[in-house]
């Protein structure tokens, strides 16, 4: 991947990258499109990083579609597909690893320990095989993205990520791999995300400024569903990711949920109005 990445660039080529644990949805696919309209190489890479899994996570389970994966990215225009598999992907005793130490103590980084050290350096790793240089990640993993944004800042990768908007589902339900693990009961009371934040948004644009309130309101919705459990749900910071008491500018909610075994994310920006 790296050779060919050195010859394309030699030539000019301008390489985007849209980086995945495959079983792609429109959610990845949108990012493709993004990327696509960037660049005049796109790279899709889909591999399922053990790194980033913990011990009790699912890593086994995680769902995988080669061929269908494979039939998408061919559709949407991808002209490398990069699938490493994980005994080449990883040194047989890794010793180095990329730990972003403030964005990733809070959130999902707060209840998966590690898990952002196994994303940073994973990403890190296929920057460097694919050389890209535009990225796309999508706002569905907001923590995620401002995170490997800051590695790129403070390393220096030469590489501009772009944002992508979430995709999703028509009743609002967001995209994601691990939906196919819910049950029909599961993916019908899966809608309290989407609908605690859109009352929070609502709250907020009728002028709530709260942290409070607005967090009040959206833990009773959730907790009217009775197979939904609260992992963490949170107003922050844009930029720090730092809980916030007063709502301004720049601040996004944000919402892990378990629903039975499956744990769905999701968030929300709140703009100033
Ligand atoms: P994965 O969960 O497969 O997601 C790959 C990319 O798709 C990420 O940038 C993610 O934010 C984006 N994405 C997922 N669902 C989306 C949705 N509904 N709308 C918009 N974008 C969506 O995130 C990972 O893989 C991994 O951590 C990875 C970055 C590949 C490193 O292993």
């Amino acid at each position: 991947m790296q050779r060919r990445a050195l010859a394309l660039k030699r030539e000019g080529r301008v390489i985007g990258f849209v980086p995945t644990m495959g079983f792609l949805h429109e959610g990845h696919l949108s990012l493709m499109r993004i990327a696509r309209e960037r660049c005049d190489l796109l790279v899709a890479s889909i591999f399922v990083n053990p790194a980033q899994f913990g011990p009790n996570e699912d890593l086994e389970a995680y769902p995988r579609d080669f061929e269908r994966d494979q039939a998408l990215c061919e559709k949407e225009g991808v002209d490398i597909l990069f699938f490493p598999e994980a005994g080449t992907m990883y040194a047989e005793n890794p010793s180095v690893w990329i730990d972003e130490e403030s964005l990733s103590t809070v959130l999902c980084g707060a209840a998966r320990p590690g898990h952002f050290r196994g994303v940073c350096t994973v990403v890190a790793k296929l920057f460097n095989l694919v050389l890209p240089d535009i990225a796309v990640f999508g706002e569905k993993d907001a923590q995620q993205l401002r995170i490997i944004e800051r590695m790129v800042r403070d390393l220096d990768f030469p590489v501009k990520i772009i944002r992508g908007p979430i995709v999703r589902e028509a009743d609002g339900l967001a995209m994601s791999s691990r939906n196919k693990y819910l049950s029909v009961q599961e993916r019908q009371d899966a809608l309290c995300l989407r609908r605690a934040l859109e009352t929070a948004s609502e709250l907020y644009r009728n002028g709530e400024r709260q942290a409070d309130a607005l967090l009040g309101a959206m833990l009773e919705i959730i907790e009217a569903v009775p197979s939904a459990e609260v992992d963490y749900l949170e107003i922050v910071d844009d930029g720090t990711l730092q809980p916030i008491v007063n709502v301004d500018n720049g601040a996004l909610i944000a919402l892990a949920v378990r629903m039975g075994s499956t744990r769905l994310i999701d968030n929300e920006g709140l703009e100033n109005v």
